[in-house]
């Protein structure tokens, strides 16, 4: 008998025709809603697969009632959507899907980078709005790039990759991660610091972590008092790692000088976030890997390490 595979959204054809070769399919068939919780709750009660999205919440009361659930492919690399320890406990496999987001994520944060520091989404406006009268010497002025400081907390596959883009731009490199990186440290100019100072000398500090117990809110009040007046912060990992309600007093006084978003604590942001009035922040929706190739890339990996773990086989990338 065919496995049976419960997929949390409408996924490109080409993944439900692989899928269907060896799987009965269930799916929630919307593409820009995500499944509510009593359809998971019950969908996920007779499935041997689930295939799955970020914005889904494996939670231990969810797993209570799986009867047969074997594997859990996330389509991401971050997976603190899923309660590990609890999936462990039951035997169930969990899958990732890093590595082949890695660029195009890090594509992503250099670009963030650029445009907050340039001042692009609000100047794209001020044009549209019919408020350029002039050139003007101060008009619109924004930070310098070329020549900054980095500090990057966390060298992970996309830290690296993101320093990679730093070197060309002739950046100073400081890194903070749980261990030295000495293989990159001999290949590229880079510093290993604490990371309070690196808070302290960074132009652009950039969130490369993924979300656990231990960085969550690893940045507070305390950890953007040490940051420059002129400094930049950067997040496109998880939103929990910055504590929102400090970093908007931080924005709003000046402490620090802006802050690009691609990911919050809540997603979708509500539209009335503070961190959404203020003119210094530049906010995306959770589109690091947004790119047609990498987006089908992890679709067929995270499609990949479904059919191996329900194959008895062992998955490309096991998180446990
Ligand atoms: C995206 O945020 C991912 O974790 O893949
Ligand atoms: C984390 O897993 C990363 O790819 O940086």
């Amino acid at each position: 008998m065919k496995p049976t595979v419960y997929i949390t959204r409408k996924v490109p054809d080409e993944i439900i025709q692989r899928i269907e070769e060896h799987c009965v399919i269930l799916m929630w068939e919307k593409e820009d809603m995500a499944v509510p919780r009593d359809e998971l709750e019950k969908e996920i009660q007779e499935v041997d697969g689930l295939f799955c999205l970020l914005t889904d919440s494996i939670d231990h009361s969810l797993l209570e009632k799986a009867k047969r659930l074997k594997v859990i492919s996330n389509m991401a690399v971050g997976y603190n959507n899923i309660d590990i320890e609890a999936a462990k406990l039951k035997g169930i496999t969990v899958t990732n899907t890093p590595g082949v987001l890695t660029e195009t994520t890090a594509d992503l944060t250099f670009a963030l980078l650029m445009a907050t520091a340039r001042r692009l989404i609000e100047s794209s406006r001020y044009l549209s709005n019919g408020e350029w009268q002039t050139w003007s010497p101060m008009q619109l002025t924004g930070q310098d790039v070329y020549g900054a400081t980095i500090g990057i907390i966390g060298m992970g596959r996309i830290g690296a990759a993101l320093l990679k883009r730093a070197q060309g731009f002739d950046m100073k490199i400081l890194y903070h991660n749980r261990s030295r990186k000495l293989d990159l440290e001999k290949n590229f100019s880079m510093t290993y610091v604490e990371l309070d100072q690196l808070l302290k000398e960074s132009d652009y500090v950039c969130i490369m972590t993924p979300y656990t117990p231990d960085t969550k809110n690893l940045i507070g009040a305390k950890e953007l008092a040490l940051m420059k007046s002129n400094a930049i912060l950067i997040n496109t990992a998880r939103g929990g790692i910055v504590n929102e309600d400090a970093l908007y007093s931080a924005l709003q006084s000046g402490q620090i000088w802006a802050a690009g978003l691609d990911v919050f604590e809540e997603e979708p942001v509500a539209l009335n976030h503070p961190l959404l009035t203020l003119p210094n922040v530049v906010t995306l929706p959770h589109i690091g890997s947004a790119s047609i190739k990498t987006r089908l890339q992890m679709a067929h990996l995270a499609t990949d390490n479904l059919l191996l773990a329900l194959n008895n086989q062992t998955p490309k990338h096991v998180v446990v």
